[in-house]
């Protein structure tokens, strides 16, 4: 539109240099905003959301930390909002033409990118994600928007988290990320006050904030998919259930069918750093840490995290 964007990160420039700062290996230095640990890109877009982001009535909001199931989220919850308009059945069905994140807006990776108006054109009701801790979100959408959070057991995320960096050429040592959790300094971190947060806010008020778990999902998809109906104000009736819709939904969705499409073997992910679509579509399993971690490894990590959670009524 001829108009000069000015970079969120230069916008902001004046509270990113005051902030408490540590490099995640080389590649990756991250600043403490707001007691999260997060790359200067991901903090001027937190910002930006906090200052400029509109909520309106009807607004879903996906929350999560990195590595949890967003991207399976994003695909479960998008097939199940708009099933009239697009049937699972269909086979141009927009998840098999696009990304799933290419469906559901990143909301402080589109302020970082300068797009945050591009949200506001979006017709009602929106459906986007964030990965801002609940602590972080702005009062207008932590008060009025469904949200529905999903979290992961720590250890799975972590090594997910490696995994993925890895992808993007990132230089950064599994023992090193593993220290740096340690100490609640990986990217997002600390892990344990992301999940505190949303399980806080999904106690208060269950009709508000939806409460997943990775491994739960996994264990059971189309009863995910039900109960994302119910939450979501659109519960499947009698008429989807003879029709096979939330079986559909979730075989859509599955990780086989995901990554078999081409629009997730190719094509490129984020602004800051660049992520193939193949890489959000990896192994699917629960328990992969065993691979990366040493029994007293896990058995640290535990103990801190235990520790964190202790008293919350929450338990990995
Ligand atoms: P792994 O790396 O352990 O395989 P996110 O979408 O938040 O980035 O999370 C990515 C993790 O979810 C990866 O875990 C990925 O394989 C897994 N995943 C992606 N799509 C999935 C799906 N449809 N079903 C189950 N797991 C999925």
């Amino acid at each position: 539109d001829g108009q000069t964007v000015v970079s969120p990160t230069a916008e902001h420039a004046d509270i990113l240099s005051t902030l408490p700062s540590i490099a995640a290996g080389p590649d990756l230095q991250l600043r403490q905003y707001q007691g999260v640990w997060l790359s200067a890109y991901m903090v001027a877009g937190m910002i930006s959301v906090q200052r400029r982001f509109m909520s309106r009535p009807g607004d879903v909001i996906l929350a999560s930390p990195p590595k949890c199931g967003t991207t399976w989220l994003k695909a479960l919850a998008f097939a199940t909002m708009a099933r009239t308009t697009y049937p699972p059945s269909d086979a141009d069905h927009p998840l098999r033409r696009l990304n799933p994140h290419e469906r559901v807006p990143f909301m402080e990776n589109q302020f970082s990118a300068g797009q945050g108006a591009k949200l506001e054109a979006l017709p009602s009701p929106r459906l986007l994600h964030t990965h801002m801790h609940y602590s972080m979100l702005p009062p207008s959408l932590a008060g009025c928007c469904k949200m529905v959070y999903v979290c992961r057991e720590p250890k799975d995320m972590l090594v997910s988290m490696w995994h993925f960096f890895k992808s993007a050429g990132l230089n950064l040592p599994f023992p090193d990320l593993f220290e740096l959790a340690c100490h609640g300094q990986n990217p997002y971190g600390p892990i344990w006050d992301h999940v505190l947060g949303y399980w806080a806010a999904s106690t208060a008020r269950p009709e508000r904030v939806m409460f997943l778990r990775y491994e739960e999902m996994l264990a059971d998809p189309v009863s995910t998919v039900r109960q994302l109906g119910r939450f979501l104000g659109v519960p499947f009736t009698a008429a989807d259930e003879a029709a096979g819709s939330p079986v559909d939904i979730a075989e859509m969705c599955s990780i086989d069918a995901l990554r078999s499409l081409d629009a997730n073997k190719t094509g490129i992910n984020g602004s800051f750093i660049k992520f193939g679509h193949q890489a959000f579509f990896r192994k699917g399993v629960v328990g992969d840490w065993v691979n990366h971690m040493t029994p007293e490894m896990a058995r640290r990590f535990d103990a801190i995290v235990d520790d964190k959670l202790r008293g919350s009524g929450l338990a990995f």
